[in-house]
């Protein structure tokens, strides 16, 4: 959801100066819901265009490496879900992670049917 940088030199960004050495915490997880942006930033719109988020970084030195590898075997997994899975629902109180690092789940207990 977030990392931290440490800015190498100085820099204004919206107004807001950051000097060398400044930690700054960048939070992805707000800038992909930020309404400004994205219209009804809270509904999964997976044909959403254009479809730039900022969930692998904004594109800079330090963009995500593993970026193609997980948009793959995302496509792969819900890929095979859609073609074995008929419908689904909620089968339970689903249980949310606690963490600042990863946005998820514990569990989301489901009940689905075959296609
Ligand atoms: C859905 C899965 C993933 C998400 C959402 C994700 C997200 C991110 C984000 C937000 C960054 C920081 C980008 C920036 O600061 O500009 C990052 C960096 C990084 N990711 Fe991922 N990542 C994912 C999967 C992976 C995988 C599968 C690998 C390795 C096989 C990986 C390896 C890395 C590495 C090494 C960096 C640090 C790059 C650097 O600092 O130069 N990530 N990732």
């Amino acid at each position: 959801m977030s990392f931290r940088r440490t800015a190498t030199q100085d820099h204004e960004r919206s107004g807001v100066h950051i000097a060398a050495g400044d930690k700054v915490l960048l939070s992805y997880a707000s800038a992909n819901h930020d309404d400004r942006h994205f219209p009804e930033p809270e509904r999964f719109n997976p044909s959403r265009d254009p479809l730039d988020h900022v969930a692998f970084g904004g594109g800079g030195p330090h963009f995500c490496i593993g970026a193609q590898l997980a948009r793959m075997d995302l496509k792969l997994v819900f890929g095979e879900l859609l073609r074995k899975i008929g419908t689904v629902e909620l089968a339970g109180n689903p249980q949310r992670l606690r963490a600042n690092q990863f946005a998820g789940w514990l569990h989301y207990p489901i009940r689905a049917t075959a296609v």
